[in-house]
This record gives structure tokens, sequence and C-alpha cells, in this order.
């Protein structure tokens, strides 16, 4: 699952003490574990194999330039939704030609910058979009790959309402009746080649079943435009591969491939190409935000847990209810956890209620509610589990609080990829 494990009740990332780091770096502090970012991405690329895949890590999960650099060293592309995404993948020395781009809204000027810098395939969303990149194409006399995002109408069945999009309602994309008229409409342009097609159903995404379903449409599309003489040389089947918020929550990459590759070998067999976008399964358990308890307070039948950070480093608690496992880096050896789950009372003794709540003034600030704990005092320090994608890059600085340093593991040695900011940088660009 990753490289985060109790020895002698001490929290460890790799060969490294983590509360050793967090005293020296300063709380609060996001923490990457390298072993376990190549890994994931090893063991997804590695499960996909047979379809020899672009896999193109979707920067969007977590995008240190010192990170994508890693994984652009073992041969990742990567996902990009902005010039700034676009901007980040450059400075880490992508293959341009790995370079896939979505987004719904993106602007002309992201666009230039995207044909200037000979992306592989813009990920198309709209009749407008297609027309609008056709003509920067045109303007500039380049020609650029397409592959229309199609809406399979699949329900990825454990997504967050807010994180679901392969359903027809959603913004994403065209349906499949759309997309048969928009290669009739599009299929020729000399500038804009449709020559793709596109699928994210959501994230995340915890079984095979959903891919199959969206596939196999997608499938049966790319051979009906086939007969009528349209050219398909790539599928991208986007990302959306579960992570381990509590131990085993996901079928592994194995199960994930076991039921996607046969759908997709003749495709690749027949010289197609075959991208996958995978951010959270790579990211995910890779990372841990850690922080320092202020104080412990009680409020009428509750225990408040209040810690120095919140909804502004880690949003997703209250964002879309998500769970992530949080316990001290050090505890007594009857208080070590036997894994990952929401309630562990039945499993550990002594633990009390609690809610982690952090110091921004509302009341959804919180990054665990109701959560049973050891006991903790002030000063001591908790890990918050799998912060490593959707963690640091939709951190803010509400409140006007920094947001938290980053520092990357690799075995026994660690180092600041980002510094932690001070207030002159929160105020830096007020004119
Ligand atoms: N490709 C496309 C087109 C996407 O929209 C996304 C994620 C991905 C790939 C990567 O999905 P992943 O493999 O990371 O699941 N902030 C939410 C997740 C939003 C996902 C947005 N799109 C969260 O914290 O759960």
């Amino acid at each position: 699952m990753d490289h985060f494990n109790y020895q002698n009740g001490e929290l460890f990332c790799e060969d490294l003490a983590v509360a050793d780091v967090l005293s020296e770096v300063g709380s609060p502090l996001y923490l990457y574990s390298r072993a376990t970012l190549v890994g994931h991405y090893r063991g997804i690329r590695d499960a996909f194999a047979e379809l020899d895949p672009i896999v193109c890590y979707s920067i969007k999960s977590c995008g240190n330039v010192n990170l994508l650099r890693t994984l652009i060293h073992e041969g990742a592309g990567m996902d990009v939704v902005s010039g700034g995404e676009l901007y980040r993948a450059g400075l880490a020395g992508v293959d341009m030609k790995k370079v896939v781009y979505a987004g719904v809204g993106k602007t002309d000027p992201e666009i230039v910058q995207a044909l200037n810098a000979g992306i592989g395939w813009f990920n198309i969303e709209s009749e407008a979009e297609f027309e609008n990149i056709a003509r920067l194409a045109g303007d500039r006399g380049v020609v650029a790959n397409a592959a229309l995002r199609i809406n399979p109408d699949v329900d990825p069945e454990t997504a967050h309402a807010k994180t679901t999009t392969g359903k027809k309602e959603s913004k994403f994309g065209v349906d499949i009746d759309r997309g048969r008229r928009f290669f009739e409409t599009y299929g020729h342009n000399p500038h804009l080649r449709l020559s793709a097609l596109h699928l994210h159903i959501g994230s995340p995404v915890y079984r095979a079943e959903p891919y199959v379903r969206a596939i196999t449409k997608a499938m049966e599309l790319i051979d009906e435009l086939r007969a009528k003489g349209h050219e398909i040389n790539a599928i991208d089947i986007g990302g959306g591969y579960g992570a381990d918020y509590v131990e085993r929550q996901s079928v592994g990459y194995d199960e994930y491939a076991a039921a996607i590759v046969p759908l997709l070998k003749p495709f690749k067999v027949g010289g197609g190409t075959v991208i996958l976008e995978p951010g959270r399964t790579v990211a995910a358990n890779a990372g841990v935000l850690l922080t320092r308890v202020q104080y412990v307070k009680r409020g009428g039948s509750k225990k408040f847990v209040i810690v120095d950070s919140g909804m502004h480093h880690l949003i997703r608690p209250t964002l879309y209810e998500a769970f992530h496992f949080i316990w001290p880096t050090r505890v007594d050896p009857g208080h070590v956890p036997p894994q990952r789950e929401r309630d562990l009372s039945s499993q550990v003794e002594g633990l009390e209620r609690v809610d982690v709540v952090g110091p921004i003034c509302e009341t959804g600030d919180y990054l665990a509610l109701d959560r049973m704990l050891p006991p903790v005092e002030r000063g001591d320090a908790l890990c918050v589990f799998t912060a490593g994608a959707y963690g640091m890059v939709m951190a803010s600085n509400y409140n006007t609080m920094p947001r938290p340093a980053e520092v990357l593991v690799e075995g026994d040695m660690w180092r600041v990829i980002r510094r932690r900011e001070t207030y002159e940088d929160l105020v830096a660009l007020e004119r």
C-alpha cells in the first residue's frame, strides 16, 4: 500500500521517523515517500504493460515539480488541465508528445501555449472548443491532434456527487450520439486531426466494472466511426483508479487491468495508442499531512483536538465528507494501529471520541469528526494519511495562513521540495 509504518510505536516514512522531520522543518508539513510514488507509478504501468500505454500522470492531483520530475524520469507523460499545469510539466522536462490537455474552458492564450509546445493531444469537450482550437492552429499553420471526450453515461458507483463526471448530465465531453455527429462535422479538419477518443468517468472508481461498461461503449463507437472511414488511432481511458484511504479499499492494479486490457488489446494490436491518466492512485498514499496539536478542549459532550492545520490545507473532509485516517506519530505500544480503518475501537483499547479541528473561523473547518483516537495532548504530532492527492494542490491561504512546506523522503534522506510560505509571500502580489 505505502511506505508509512509504525516501528515500536514510532511512525516511519521509509527509513525516517516522521516526527524527527517535523521537528526540524516545523508544522504543518506535507511529507511524501518517493518509494511509494514510484512504486505506484510502476504498479499501474506494469499492470497495463500488454497495452504499452502512455501513462499521463494527472498533475492536478499533486503537482510539485520535483515529484513530476521523478515520474518523468520513470517515463511518465502528463495530463494537464491548464496553462499553469502545462508550464509545470515543461519545467519538469516532460516529453511534450506525451502530454494530453483536458478541460472544458481552455482559453486562447492557453491553447496557443499548448500549440507552441507541440503537445500530444487536445482533449476536446465541445463543438465550440473544437472550432476555436482549429482556428488558432490554422492561423499559425500548425497541425495538432485531438481526442473527443465522450461521456459514456456510466455511473462510477462510488465517487462523491462532486467528482462524478461520466453521466449524461455532466458538463464534461459530449454524449455518444453527439459524438457521431461530431466526427461527421469535424472529422476531416486539416489543422486539428480528430483521431482519438477520451473518457474519464469519475474519481475515485474503486472497481473495474464501470470502466468495462464505459470502454465497451467507446469501442463500439470506434468500430462505427472506422466503418464510416474515420481514422481512430488513440484512446485515452482517463483516470479515477482508487487509493487506499482505508486498508484495501480499491481493487489492485492487476484487477483493473485484468478487466480492461482484454477490451483494448485488439485496438492495440491494430496499431492504436492507449493512454491512461492516473492521479490519485499514484499520489494519494505517497503523501501525508503532519500537524501538531495546539489545544485540547471540551465543549458540551464533545472533545476537540485543535491542530495547526485544517480545511485550508486539506479541504477533502469538509468538501466531500472524505475520510482520512488520522493517528498520532508516536504512540504507546498498545496504541499502534493494526490497520487503517474508520473505527479501531473494537481492536485498540483506550481510545476516545474526538473532533480533529483546525484554526480557521468556520464550523466546517475539520479534518475528522467523531473519530476514535488514542489520548493526545498539546504538542503531539498527528499524521493525516493518504493526503498526497488533492491535498496541497487544493490548499489555500484562507485566514492569511501560509500553506505547509513539502518534504520528499527517499530512504533515510529527506529534503524540502517547497519551502513554507512567509507572511511576505502572502502579500507579495498586492499593490
Ligand atoms: N483525467 C481527467 C480528465 C480528470 O478530470 C481527472 C480528475 C483525472 C484524470 C485524474 O483522476 P484521478 O486518477 O486522480 O482520480 N478533488 C477531488 C478529485 C477531483 C478529480 C478531478 N478530475 C478529490 O479530492 O477527490
